[in-house]
C-alpha cells in the first residue's frame, strides 16, 4: 500500500518509523517531513496547511491512506477536504477535531455528559471574566479557547497573575482569535497521565499510558513547552486507576461525541489528572501526542497500518492490539532559547555515535548533505529497556553523545517512576 503521512515533527517520524515496519507498506511519503524522516520516507515539499496540494499529490501518487499528524490541519478540516476528493484518511473530521480546537466546546461536552473534569466557567467578555476571577481563589487556571501551540494555558499562582493572563489572552490577543473565549478552571492536583486511544465511533482501543514533562527545566520549573520528554509505562500508577480513567472518561467521551453527531475517528488523546477524588480530564487532543508517540509506538507490537485500516473501515472492535512489556524513555534535545525564540541551521554532531536508542527527529533539516537544527525541539532520543531505569540510562547515555551549539535537555525525565 502507498501511504502519505502529513506533518514534520518527532511524532510523524515515530509514525513513519512504525509504518515502515509493516510488510504491507510499499511506498511511504511524508509532507513535509524533516531531516530524520527522510531516512524512512520520501519527503515531499508540501506544508501541512496546503490542503489542495496534499490532495493533488495523493491523487497523482494513488495513495491508499493519508495519515494526519498535527492539530492545526485537523482543526481546519483537512480530513473533510481530502475525503471530498475520494481519499481515505486516518484522522478526525473537523466536527470531531473540535474536541481539541475549542476548550469551551469540550468543557460543555464533559459537563453535559457528567464526565469528570475540573469545575469551570467560560467567558466571551473580558470584563465578565475579570469580575468572576476576582471572586475566586488562587491557584487557578486560565485557558485560551482555541489552539495556541501548547502555550494557551496559564496555571496562575496568584489572582494578579491570572488577571494578567486574561488580559494577554482576551485584550492583547497574544494567541489571536484563539483568545476570543476563555475557560477559567479549578486548579487540580495530582499526577498527570496521558492515554492515547485508537477510536472509531464508540470503539476505544487504549494505548499504553505515558507521562509527559511540559515545563522546560528540571523539577517542572520554567515555562511550558510542547513536551520535554516522556516515558511509558507508569509503574507507580496502579492499573485500576488506568482502567478507571478509560471507563469513566475516555469511553464516555467517545460515546458522547457519537451522541452529538460528531463521531470521532482517529487518535483521541486524553490528558488526565489523577486527583485524590479520582481521575479528571485536563484536556483532549485529536491526534497522537508529541512526544508521547515517541515512547508509545516503540512499544507497539501490532502492525500500525492494520490498526489504521481497521479504524478507517470501522472494524477496530475486531482488532487485538499487542504491546511490548519493555519500558521506553524519550529525552528531548532542544535548541537554546526554546520555548521562546531560538536559532536554526546549527550543525548536529554525534548522531552516528548513538548506540542503543532510536533518535526521532523533531526539528531538523538536511543542509549540504548534513543534518542541522531546524526547530525548538530538535531530537527525541528514545530507548527501550527491561524497566524504566534501564531505558532511562540508555536514553541519557545516547543523548549525551549528540552535540549541537546551545543544546539543552531536562535531566529528570522519568525520575518520578524510579522512586
Ligand atoms: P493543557 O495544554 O490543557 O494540557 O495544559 C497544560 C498543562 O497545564 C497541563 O499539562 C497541566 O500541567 C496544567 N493544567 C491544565 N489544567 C490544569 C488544571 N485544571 N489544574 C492543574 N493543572 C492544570
Ligand atoms: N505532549 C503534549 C501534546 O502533544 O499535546
Amino acid at each position: 500500500m502507498r501511504i502519505l503521512v502529513v506533518g514534520g515533527g518527532g511524532r510523524e517520524h515515530a509514525i513513519c518509523w512504525a509504518l515502515k515496519k509493516s510488510p504491507k507498506v510499499t511506498e511511504l511519503y511524508c509532507a513535509p517531513g524533516n531531516g530524520g524522516i527522510a531516512s524512512v520516507a520520501e519527503c515531499v515539499a508540501i506544508q501541512v496547511n496546503q490542503f489542495e496540494e496534499i490532495a493533488q499529490f495523493a491523487i497523482d501518487h494513488t495513495i491508499d491512506l493519508v495519515v494526519i499528524g498535527p492539530d492545526d490541519p485537523l482543526s481546519e478540516g483537512i480530513v473533510d477536504h481530502l475525503e471530498a476528493k475520494g481519499l481515505t484518511v486516518f484522522g478526525p473530521r473537523q466536527n470531531a477535531a473540535i474536541i481539541e480546537g475549542s476548550k469551551v466546546f469540550t468543557k460543555q461536552l464533559l459537563r453535559k455528559y457528567n464526565i469528570p473534569t475540573a469545575a469551570y466557567e467560560s467567558f466571551e467578555r473580558y470584563e465578565d471574566a475579570v469580575a468572576y476571577l476576582r471572586r475566586q481563589q488562587a491557584p487557578i487556571v486560565i485557558k485560551a479557547d482555541g489552539l495556541a501551540a501548547g502555550k494557551g494555558v496559564v496555571v496562575a499562582q496568584t489572582l494578579d497573575e491570572a488577571e494578567k493572563a486574561l488580559h494577554d489572552i482576551m485584550v492583547a490577543k497574544v494567541f489571536g482569535e484563539s483568545g476570543n473565549q476563555v475557560v477559567i478552571e479549578e486548579f487540580l492536583t495530582g499526577q498527570e497521565m496521558s492515554i492515547l486511544s485508537f477510536v472509531d465511533g464508540e470503539t476505544v482501543c487504549p494505548m499504553v499510558p505515558a507521562q509527559d514533562h511540559k515545563a522546560v527545566y528540571d523539577n517542572d520549573k520554567g515555562p511550558n513547552t510542547g513536551g520535554m520528554g516522556t516515558y511509558s509505562p507508569l509503574p507507580h500508577i496502579p492499573q485500576a486507576v488506568i482502567d478507571e480513567s478509560i471507563e469513566t472518561i475516555i469511553k464516555p467521551t467517545a460515546k458522547a461525541m457519537v451522541a452529538e453527531g460528531r463521531p470521532f475517528r482517529g487518535v483521541l488523546f486524553a490528558g488526565l489528572m489523577l486527583t485524590p477524588n479520582g481521575p479528571k480530564t485536563i484536556e483532549f487532543n485529536a491526534r497522537f501526542g508529541d512526544p508521547e508517540t515517541q515512547v508509545v509506538l516503540p512499544r507497539l507490537k501490532t502492525d500500525l497500518l492494520d490498526i489504521f485500516l481497521a479504524a478507517v473501515n470501522g472494524r477496530l472492535d475486531q482488532m487485538e492490539i499487542e504491546w511490548s512489556e519493555e519500558a521506553a524513555v524519550c529525552v528531548i534535545l532542544a535548541s537554546e532559547g526554546y520555548p521562546a525564540s531560538y536559532p536554526k541551521g546549527l550543525p548536529i554532531e554525534g548522531l552516528e555515535d548513538v548506540q542503543e536508542s532510536i533518535v526521532f527527529h523533531a526539528g531538523t533539516a538536511v543542509k549540504d548533505g548534513a543534518i542541522v537544527t531546524n526547530g525548538g525541539r530538535v531530537l527525541g532520543v528514545t530507548a527501550l529497556g527491561r524497566d524504566i531505569a534501564e531505558a532511562r540510562a540508555k536514553a541519557y547515555a545516547d543523548a549525551d553523545r549528540i552535540r549541537f551549539q546551545g543544546k539543552h535537555n531536562r535531566t529528570d525525565i522519568a525520575k518520578k517512576a524510579l522512586v
